[in-house]
């Protein structure tokens, strides 16, 4: 009777935290996502940095209403394990009060991205900047490190790289270890390709002009089989428009357009399911997964703004998005390559 009974309630922990674990891991692009305390995330325009078997996800603090649009916190980082689950870390970079500087509060920080160097043992965070009062005038790149990955953030200085334009941004590791700051240039018409100095700090001046006038904005790249793939999107502000797909052989390019990668209804396809790219995260220990991580964004309430993350999947080895309403990880393991 005795074992029949531990038995059981063995049994009935087993079911219930199964059950647990089938709502917790599930991703359901588009709906309130709420981190540990409850609260919907709040890391728009976000990257996602790996360490120590941790996952890091870097984005911008949002407001209520569209005074949102502005960086009246800074950059929110949160941690996970599993990719469904994020504890909020706090603000890894903060705007300050000081009138002076050009972090002040009603600055514009979008899209932060952070990579970690293993030669100074430094985490490197680059992020799109815009001055207070200036609207999308400047250009700038602002850089910020910390020894510590959730921060804080000690901010270094905001530049136009080489003397270009800086806008949508994003920041590419390769296994060489060269970083890449990659952003929308001369007046969003141009992406540039440049690459980072061995500290990650600063631009060698080496860089390449990459789909010349064809106005990309929000890049975000993943590396397969030894070929370099990005998506990104046209220029219509907060408003959705079809991603486009490119590949190289090199980082530096030449690259190449493949086209639209959205497989869904033609309404899908020409938002890109309702969202802008922002990042392409290989999931660790995962062969060939890709998650694609987009933003949908509410530019009238910012602070609503949705996360529309989906598995990259593949037609004849060409990447391409196909909208599911909820998915998970083990999603990979049955993909058709
Ligand atoms: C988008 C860009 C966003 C933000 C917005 C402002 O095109 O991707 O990051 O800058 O414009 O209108």
């Amino acid at each position: 009777m005795k074992i029949f009974l531990i038995g059981s309630i063995l049994l009935l922990n087993a079911v219930f935290l199964f059950a647990q674990d089938k709502n917790t891991n599930q991703f359901t692009p588009g709906k309130i996502w709420l981190d540990n305390k409850g609260v919907h995330i709040n890391a728009h325009g976000g990257g996602i940095l790996f360490h120590n078997k941790m996952y890091y996800w870097f984005g911008e603090h949002k407001v209520a209403g569209d005074a949102g649009n502005k960086a009246m916190v800074g950059v929110h980082v949160y941690s996970s394990k599993n990719l469904t689950q994020w504890k909020d870390e706090g603000i890894a970079l903060s705007v300050v009060e000081d009138t002076t500087s050009l972090l002040v509060k009603g600055c514009i920080i979008e899209r932060p991205k952070v990579i970690y160097n293993k030669k100074t043992k430094t985490f490197v965070m680059w992020f799109h900047h815009e001055l207070k009062g200036q609207g999308y005038k400047a250009a700038l790149t602002g850089l910020a490190i910390s020894k510590k990955i959730t921060g804080p953030y000690r901010y270094i200085k905001s530049v136009n790289p080489l003397g270009q334009m800086s806008r949508d941004m994003t920041l590419y590791v390769d296994d060489d270890a060269k970083a890449y700051h990659i952003h929308s240039s001369e007046n969003n018409q141009t992406l540039h390709f440049a690459e980072l100095t061995d500290d990650y700090q600063d631009f060698t001046g080496r860089y390449t002009r990459v789909l010349e006038g064809k106005a990309n904005e929000a890049p975000a790249i993943f590396k397969k089989e030894g070929k370099y793939y990005m998506i990104s999107s046209g220029t219509t502000g907060w408003d959705p428009n079809p991603a486009r797909l490119s590949v190289a052989d090199h980082i530096m390019g030449p690259w190449k357009e493949l086209g639209d990668p959205s497989r869904g209804t033609d309404a899908e396809n020409k938002t890109t399911f309702w969202s802008q790219s922002t990042y392409i995260l290989p999931v660790y220990g995962k062969k060939n997964a890709f998650i694609y991580m987009g933003d949908r964004w509410t530019p009238k309430n910012a602070i609503d703004g949705r996360y529309i993350w989906l598995p990259i999947q593949f037609e004849e080895g060409k990447p391409i998005l196909k909208w599911l309403d909820q998915w998970d990880l083990s999603f990979f393991n049955n993909m058709f390559m």
